[in-house]
């Protein structure tokens, strides 16, 4: 009884210590934000995961109180300024990723691009991967986009075109986007859109680790743990994992096709991200096998829910404001009279209403929500007027820059009209739907594509509850509602 009374008075001394160390000496000591935010990271924590994602609304909360730069974390920092959001991601040298972080969101992509928080490591794995996202090489893939844009339109015309019949949308362009880049890793798609449910389990795991995604990032131990038990014990524990466990074993088995049979590679109908990944000009930088893995995970993952979440929020507005839907459907009607005939992208993107939607739709639905965190090097760079010390994690969330009433008037509104002035260059310079990277074309060309061909083909109309609300998950930003049952499916 004694000992555990030391051992508890000893625990209470050294939090408490620990917290006044926070609060007055810790080098953020003088930023302004809650106490509790100062002396512990589950301040965080409580927002995201019990309160369902609410962190960005408390964001937007302490920003109103304390100004434009507010402690969130020990040692972490949050800025609410748009020179403060191109300081800190245009910065590649002397702010550097937060590993744990990317790590923690996809454990099962640790060693890929988006991952990487060794700027050199980045710096190779980005230079094998920039040939794929050319102009040039996306130009190529226009016949593939456009052959699952089609079987997505047949799809919903033979199986949906009854007034009782309403499926998600949201659903059925994640399918067509993981068809899209899995054809672009392997050469193969996963044909996702073969299944008229859209439940198939590429799909489904995609949007399986959107939802687990704040305990994997809060908690990384457990996918440590995870990773050292054996599958079949995994599998007995938790039956729902034999999907992801499914998905792994494809993936491995695509790559180790190409590895032991590079004339599968060369036979390619067209040329694949793997070419590049597997055949680099220098082949000191071909990544290991498990990181080849690791990469067709997050090429998934992130080719699809993003463009998915960007063709769902564009057609939602389009759908629920006829002004939008009638112009959209004028301008597409002129510009492409025979619909039995696909119009290109070179056409499609020279049309100003698609374009206006398409970058309104970008900007509404926020490719990622979660502030992005980088760690200050030795090199202090100027965030924002102050000096931050070393070591401290700085973010902000995209929603900062894309809802700032002085650049974007009305924020809140989805309105493709404001991208229709003449002077659109200091809206441009805060549109970062993409971060401050070079511009994704491929995902630029399956939107016009994608979008072009479903409000040209396609006479849709919103099922539900017309309502929709900001989801603050990552890279999940605008979905439609799903309460009452069946509300909100879009069709
Ligand atoms: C609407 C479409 C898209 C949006 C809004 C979007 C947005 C983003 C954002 C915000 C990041 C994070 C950058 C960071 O951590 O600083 C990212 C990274 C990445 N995205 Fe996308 N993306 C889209 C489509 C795509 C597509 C189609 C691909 C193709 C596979 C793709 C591949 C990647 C890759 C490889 C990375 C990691 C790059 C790096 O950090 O070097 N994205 N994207």
């Amino acid at each position: 009884m004694v000992l555990y009374t030391v051992l508890v008075s000893l625990l209470l001394s050294y939090l408490a210590g620990l917290a006044l160390y926070q609060l007055f000496f810790h080098p953020l000591h003088k930023f302004p934000g809650p106490v509790l935010a100062a002396v512990s990271s589950w301040y965080e924590v409580y927002y995201n995961l019990i309160k369902g994602g609410e962190f960005i609304t408390e964001l937007e909360r302490l920003h109103k109180l304390h100004g434009p730069v507010v402690r969130i974390g020990p040692n972490t920092l949050h800025f609410n300024d748009r020179r403060a959001y191109h300081d800190i991601f245009s910065n590649g040298t002397t702010l550097v990723k937060d590993g744990q972080f990317y790590q923690a969101i996809m454990p099962h992509a640790a060693e890929s691009s988006f991952c990487f928080s060794d700027p050199q490591q980045a710096k190779n794995r980005r230079s094998l991967l920039a040939p794929s996202f050319s102009r040039q090489s996306v130009m190529k893939l226009e016949y593939t986009i456009q052959k699952k844009v089609d079987q997505l339109a047949a799809l919903l015309e033979k199986n949906y075109c009854t007034p009782e019949s309403s499926m998600k949308l949201s659903i059925a362009y994640r399918c067509l986007a993981t068809d899209v880049i899995t054809e672009y890793c392997f050469a193969i798609s996963a044909n996702t859109l073969s299944d008229p449910n859209f439940a198939h389990p590429i799909v489904l795991e995609t949007l399986n680790l959107i939802k687990r995604v704040w305990i994997q990032t809060y908690f990384p131990f457990i996918s440590h743990l995870v990773a050292r038990i054996p599958i079949g014990f995994i599998l007995w524990l938790f039956p729902r994992f034999r999907t992801l466990v499914d998905v792994k074993a494809r993936f491995e088995q695509q790559i180790d096709n190409f590895i032991s049979n590079p004339e599968d590679l060369a036979a390619a109908e067209h040329e694949t991200i793997y070419h590049h990944l597997l055949q680099p000009k220098d082949p000191e930088l071909r990544p290991s096998r498990a990181s080849l893995v690791n990469e067709a995970f997050l090429l998934v993952a992130a080719g699809s829910d993003s463009v998915g979440n960007a063709c769902t929020v564009g057609t939602y507005f389009a759908l629920q404001d006829h002004s939008i839907r009638r112009r959209l459907a004028e301008e597409l009607r002129e510009a492409w009279p025979d619909k039995g005939r696909p119009l290109s992208f070179t056409s499609l993107e020279k049309l100003p209403y698609l374009t206006a939607l398409i970058k309104e739709s970008l900007r509404m639905s926020i490719g990622s929500i979660q502030p992005l965190p980088r760690v200050v090097g030795d090199e202090t760079p100027e965030i924002h007027g102050p000096n931050i010390p070393p070591g401290t994690i700085v973010g902000m969330s995209q929603y900062f820059m894309h809802m700032n009433p002085e650049v974007f008037n009305n924020p809140y509104t989805f309105n493709p009209d404001r991208w229709l002035v003449e002077n659109i260059s200091e809206m441009m310079l805060d549109f970062v739907p993409f971060s401050k990277g070079p511009r994704q074309c491929l995902a630029w060309r399956e939107l016009y594509l994608i979008l072009g061909n479903v409000f040209r083909k396609l006479d849709l109309s919103l099922v539900g509850e017309d309502t929709y609300v900001y989801v603050p998950i990552f890279k999940n930003a605008v979905i439609i509602t799903e309460h009452n049952n069946n509300t909100g499916k879009v069709i």
